[in-house]
Formats: C-alpha cells, structure tokens, sequence
C-alpha cells in the first residue's frame, strides 16, 4: 500500500555554513526524498546549486514536494516513481534523470520501512519486506546507478541508516539486521568501487525531530525524557542531517569511503541511565 500523502514544508531562515554555489552543476537522485529526513537533504543539497531527482512509490506526494522544493530554491527538481524493490522501476527513474539532466553525481539512499513489532510477532512477511525495502532496494539503486553512470564519472552515494544493530533495539530486529547489512554493503561498494571514484558512505541518524520516524518509534515518550539521554542534551535535526550528507557530497569528505557517520548527539553509547548514574556517582563523591 502507497504512503499517505503529507505536506512538507521547507527550512525558514536557512543559514548557509558552506559556500552556496559548492554543488553547482551537480545532481543528486534522492529515494525517500518526497518526504522527512530526505526531503530535507534533497532542500540542502539544492540551495547549494544541486539540481535532484526525488524518487518514491506515490506519485502525488512526489510531485507536491518537488513544486515545494523548487519553489523555495529556484532549483530543479524531479519526481520519479519508483518502487526500490523492482529493478525495472529503479532502472527507469535513473534513466529518466540520464535523460532529464544528463548526468547523475551523487545518490541518497533513504528509501525505508518501519514499524515497532517484536520478533515473537512478526510474521515472515514482515520481515522480509523490511529487508526487500531497505537492503534489496539499496543495493537495487546504487547498482542500477554505478552501471549506468557513476563507474564511468565516478560520485557519491550516501546511505541513510540506524543505530539500531549497535545494540539489540528493542522491537527493531527487523530494521538493525537491514541498516547492519546496508552498512556491510557500504564497505564493500567502498572498496570495489573506490577504483572508479566512487565513495560510499553510510549515516546513521539518532532521534531528529519532526520525522515520521520519530514520531512513530518514540512511542509518546516526551521530548525532555529522549534529551535527558543524548550526552549532547539534543535532539537532531532534519537540517543538520542534510548538511552532514552535503559535506559527504562534496570534495571536503575526498577521504571518507567504507564507513558510517553516527549523527546521533552519542545517544549510542548511553544506556539512557547515564545521567542518573552519574548524579548517583557525584552523591557518594560528595560523601567521602
Ligand atoms: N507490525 C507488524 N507487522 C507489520 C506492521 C506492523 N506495524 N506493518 C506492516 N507489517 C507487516 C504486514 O502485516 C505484512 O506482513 P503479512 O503479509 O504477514 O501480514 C508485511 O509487513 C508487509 O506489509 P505491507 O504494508 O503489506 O507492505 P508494503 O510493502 O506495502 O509496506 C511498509 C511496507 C514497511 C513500507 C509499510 O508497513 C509502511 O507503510 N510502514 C510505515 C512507513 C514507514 O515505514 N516509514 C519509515 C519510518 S522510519
């Protein structure tokens, strides 16, 4: 069944870090990009000049979002329907970028599926959905691109992942032992394709607020208790993630390939009991 078709909204009051015109000339070819976190990398990576192909299952909501995006950057951007899992679909949306901007530098890869469900509830269905979807549909675009286009110009492919195989997320297995194979994918894309220049590298997105991730896999837990267990005390944005993937885009990152950017505030590596441990330890401290 197709996705809802939601209204996203661009950045207010964009605040350029980098130089605005540093992927002029560029075009990037974006799945997922209808809609959150990918929305909004394809919206920075065209105020900074890159012309982009959004690519997903619902046409309606493509096009919504690709009038929006250009509306706010004067960019161009496509809408191309394509179902990650069906080669055939995926084969024709990038010959339709060929076709429509001539090249093709740099591909997102943010096309996913989730649901909170645990193993002893899910059917077999869902999980190989899930893997169809994000690992399938992964190797699906980046190959169908390499092929066409990136093993003789060389570029860039940015997967988008999770920390959710970092530990055993509860609920989640179906969506870590994906976004673990995405980023074994990575590594070895990395060092097959780095000959031809290719880099590939993975990020993995913490919580980042107004996403329909965040919403769904939060599960009404309030946005002070999920700041209360990111080291950084801060919940990711939907900007900052499109600048991390802007600066994998670009020259700058010339030496990163075969690894994973963890844009998460360190929320990994807590256990959410940190700070009250810590608030425990400086007690006894104190009573010595
Ligand atoms: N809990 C358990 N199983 C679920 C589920 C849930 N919440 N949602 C879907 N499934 C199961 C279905 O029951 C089905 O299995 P079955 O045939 O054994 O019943 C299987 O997963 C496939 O689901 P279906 O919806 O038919 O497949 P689809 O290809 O149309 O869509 C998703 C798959 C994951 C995209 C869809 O479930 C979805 O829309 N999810 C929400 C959107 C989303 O994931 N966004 C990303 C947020 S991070």
């Amino acid at each position: 069944m197709a996705s809802k078709v939601v209204t996203e909204t661009c950045l207010e009051d964009y605040r350029y870090s980098f130089r605005s015109d540093i992927l002029s000339g560029k075009v990037a070819f974006i799945t997922g990009g209808g809609s959150g976190i990918c929305f909004t990398i394809a919206e920075v990576f065209m105020r900074h000049g890159c012309r982009t192909v959004i690519v997903g299952r619902n046409m309606e909501k493509l096009k919504k979002s690709s009038e929006t995006l250009t509306k706010a950057t004067g960019v161009k951007c496509f809408p191309a329907q394509a179902d990650v899992r069906k080669p055939l679909e995926v084969i024709a949306a990038v010959e339709k970028c060929l076709q429509e901007f001539g090249r093709l530098d740099i591909v997102v890869n943010g096309a996913a599926g989730n649901f909170l469900c645990p193993l002893e509830d899910m059917s077999f269905n869902a999980f190989k959905t899930i893997q169809e979807i994000d690992i399938l549909g992964t190797y699906n675009v980046s190959k169908v691109a390499f092929d066409k286009y990136l093993k003789d110009h060389g570029g860039v492919i940015i997967h988008i992942t999770a920390l959710l195989h970092l530990r055993g997320t509860l609920l989640q297995a179906h969506v870590g032992v994906a976004k673990a194979g995405i980023e074994t994918l990575s590594k070895h894309q990395a060092v097959e394709w780095g000959p031809k220049g290719v880099r590939v590298m993975c990020v993995a997105p913490g919580p980042v607020e107004a996403t329909e991730g965040y919403n769904r896999l939060t599960m009404g837990v309030s946005a002070d208790q999920i700041r209360q267990i990111i080291p950084i005390g801060q919940i990711g944005t939907r900007q900052e993630m499109g600048e991390i993937c802007l600066f994998l885009a670009t020259d700058m990152a010339g030496q990163l390939t075969g690894s994973t950017i963890y844009a998460d505030g360190g929320i990994w590596m807590a256990n959410g009991n940190e700070r009250e441990q810590m608030q425990s330890y400086k007690q006894w401290r104190s009573k010595l």
